[in-house]
């Protein structure tokens, strides 16, 4: 690494770092004495230090200097929120004072024991709006510790016209990003605990949409007796951005590939069929449902291995058709217009930002800004597409709002 990018890291990490800082240097220091306004700036200053060093860990294809980097940047994202959150409660409050100011002027200057009252209650409001920012700290760290393994069943009956009358209620669990390498071994039992709610479904097949390590196939070592116990009649895959090693340096490009036959031949031993822009065929009574997997394709930097045309060549529009896609944005890019109309395409990759609020009424998460479709069901004319949260992490090692999810799937015949 350059200089140049050393500086620039160091001055995008600081200004996220330190910008909240400027909202709260007056409270701090209004709060408490000099002492604790320099207790803050040094602990401040120290755990810039790590974040800032952890961050060149990113990348190092070492397991435990990922797994550190991670813990450090959940760190720094609990503690970033706290300050935004105080920093907007002490805006709303100089708002409120900057007009209260505007008609008590005059008054204020002549009284000096209220001026005093004045400066006692700013105090106050400086240190409450400080203790208030930790409830969303107090969030982002139940979201390390307990959110990440709140496995959370969405139930969904998707009705498809096409549908032949044996696969009238046939059941798919649909599971997602499972990321493995931000769980460490601690964890097994949570793990547990997942896969026989999933096998407890006893659905007829389960299809992963991809994701499923980080970035390394080792990140499996440990895991494989667990996973090998998902039980269904057929168990079918694909591949996401991450199964490609594209977020960790390689000592070369053939090692780079390697890890790539790796990743694929996980799938295997787990007892899934791993398909790459290909097709399967799922008979019951003489009657056929195809299940289309493609590799990895996204719109913006990721990878674009994803190719429909060849995936389904031979199907029509009139096979009943269920498209495996990890990345939803292909579903606008390609699926909606293509000659072979899936009535039904499930993805994953989204994770819902692992963060949002989501209730009957109300949504929300940062995801919708930049997926339209980030989590759930919808529709356009005849397609529909189904959008799994996830169940592992990636970047903020937490959930928080956007549970992991185990969809159970029953198709209808329309
Ligand atoms: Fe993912």
């Amino acid at each position: 690494m350059d200089l140049l990018s050393i500086l620039i890291r160091l001055l995008s990490t600081g200004l996220a770092f330190f910008l909240p800082d400027l909202l709260l240097y007056g409270a701090v220091k209004k709060a408490w004495n000099s002492r604790g306004w320099k207790i803050y700036l040094i602990s401040n200053l120290v755990l810039f230090g790590i974040v800032f060093l952890s961050s060149f860990l990113l990348r190092e294809s070492t397991l435990i200097l990922q797994r550190i980097q991670l813990y450090f940047f959940g760190l720094f994202v609990a503690i970033l929120f706290a300050k935004v959150f105080t920093g907007l409660l002490l805006l709303v409050e100089l708002f409120i004072r900057f007009i209260y100011s505007l008609f008590t002027k005059k008054k204020r200057k002549s009284e000096d024991a209220e001026a005093k009252t004045l400066i006692s209650r700013r105090q106050f409001i400086a240190k409450g709006a400080i203790l208030t920012g930790l409830l969303p700290m107090t969030g982002i760290i139940y979201g390390m510790a307990k959110g990440r393994f709140r496995f959370t069943l969405h139930e969904v009956d998707i009705a498809i016209s096409n549908l032949p009358p044996a696969f009238d209620g046939f059941t798919i669990t649909q599971l997602s990003d499972l990321h493995i390498g931000s769980f460490d071994h601690s964890t097994m039992h949570e793990l547990a605990d997942m896969v026989q709610e999933v096998n407890a479904l006893g659905s007829d097949a389960i299809f992963f949409t991809g994701d499923i390590v980080n970035s390394r196939a080792d990140e499996m070592d440990g895991w494989y007796e667990l996973f090998r116990t998902f039980h269904a009649e057929t168990k079918l895959s694909i591949l996401g951005n991450h199964d490609y090693g594209d977020y960790v340096n390689w000592p070369d490009e053939a090692a780079k590939e390697r890890n790539l036959d790796q990743v694929k031949a996980i799938h295997g031993k787990l007892g899934f069929q791993l398909l790459l822009n290909e097709r399967t065929v799922i008979e019951k009574d003489g009657q056929q449902l195809h299940i289309i997997g493609i590799e990895n394709w996204g719109k913006g930097d990721f990878p674009k291995f994803g190719d429909l045309g060849k995936a389904a060549a031979g199907l029509t529009a009139d096979d009943c058709m269920i498209l495996l896609s990890h990345d939803p944005s292909f579903w606008d890019a390609h699926v909606l217009d293509s000659p072979f109309q899936p009535e039904l395409t499930l993805s994953g990759h989204t994770h819902g930002f692992q963060m949002g609020i989501e209730t009957p009424a109300f949504r929300f998460s940062p995801s919708q800004w930049v997926y339209r479709q980030w989590a759930g069901l919808y529709a356009e004319g005849r397609q529909q597409i189904y959008v799994n949260r996830g169940l592992g992490t990636v970047g903020y090692p937490g959930r928080l709002g956007i549970w992991p999810e185990i969809t159970k799937i029953r198709l209808i015949r329309e």
